[in-house]
């Protein structure tokens, strides 16, 4: 297939789930909200679709998200007052989520599943290829994986998923892949399985939530019987586009990450974001390592 110049031009973002292993703090505050450092996580991932060239953002909501909307909503208001009173930098934040990329929202109504999310996005996207991100998963803000598996999606079209090695116990936890190689050095997706039984896996290959799809997978997804926890599954709609004729949108391809990546869904995956990112910060970093390090972590008197 020949190379298109940037042929994904939509991110779609799922985020209606309640966060309730979050609870507390998601009785009121979308998790998708909470602050990595200063910025919510919501806005890596849309940085993250921005900085691999897409500009036109989907999230999947629920009714109690409007504050994820009114985040990249313009506020004309507080950004003149700022800039009137010569606080130039402070409006430049206040600008800063909305310069990314332009975001739109649709509702899912009813949570049946991450497959069911993707689907609400088939009259904005189209017959487009388009990007899915998971917010839970935070890529590095240095990352390019998005960057390379567009590039991907160009050199062998179809859809393309993004992978890391994990643990054989850890397994089950996520979708599951088998891939071989190409001839050309590339990866291709020969089996996928959401959450595998323990001692029914393919591989230790897991699916991180970074996907570029081809828009033949709403078809599927309409039709997609519910799976692994009683859902509508992503997975399972792209396990069968593995064996689909590439003509029709088929095929399937993967990505190694080589970058860090934060289950920020996760408290404790949380807690090393902020503390992995706050040392990276040119401001924060060398007080917090000085602290940290002044910390007796065994309890010594
Ligand atoms: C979802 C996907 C799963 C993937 C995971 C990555 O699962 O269904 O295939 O491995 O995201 O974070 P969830 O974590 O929503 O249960």
């Amino acid at each position: 297939m020949s190379a298109q110049v940037n042929p994904v031009e939509y991110a779609v973002i799922p985020a209606a789930g309640r966060g309730t292993r979050f609870l507390p703090i998601t009785k009121s505050v979308p998790k998708e909200m909470l602050p990595l450092v200063d910025t919510p996580a919501i806005e890596y991932v849309v940085a993250e679709a921005a900085r691999a060239g897409i500009s036109d953002v989907l999230l999947v909501s629920s009714k109690s998200k409007t504050c994820i909307e009114d985040y990249f909503d313009r506020d004309a208001e507080l950004v003149s007052l700022l800039r009137r009173d010569g606080k130039d930098k402070l409006a430049d934040l206040a600008e800063r989520g909305e310069a990314l990329a332009k975001v739109h929202s649709v509702r899912q109504g009813e949570p049946l599943g991450l497959g069911h999310a993707v689907l609400q996005a088939k009259s904005h996207v189209g017959d487009s290829a388009f990007a899915v991100l998971l917010p839970d998963d935070i890529m590095h803000p240095t990352s390019e994986l998005l960057a390379e598996m567009v590039q991907t999606r160009a050199r062998y079209g179809g859809s393309v998923i993004a992978l890391m090695e994990v643990p054989e116990d850890q397994i089950s936890a996520y979708g599951n892949a088998a891939v071989e190689e190409t001839e050309d050095g590339g990866l291709k997706v020969t089996a996928l399985k959401e959450k595998p039984a323990p001692g029914t896996q393919l591989s230790n290959y897991a699916v991180v939530g970074r996907y570029v799809l081809d828009p033949a997978v709403f078809g599927l997804l309409e039709h997609q019987p519910t799976g692994a926890g009683g859902e509508i599954q992503l997975t399972d709609a792209l396990a069968t586009l593995i064996d689909l004729d590439p003509a029709q949108g088929g095929g399937v391809h993967a990505v190694i990450i080589k970058d860090r990546r934060f289950d920020t869904g996760d408290k404790l995956g949380y807690l090393t974001a902020n503390v992995e990112l706050a040392l990276e910060d040119a401001q924060l970093g060398p007080q917090l390592r000085t602290w940290l390090k002044s910390l007796d972590l065994d309890g010594n008197q």
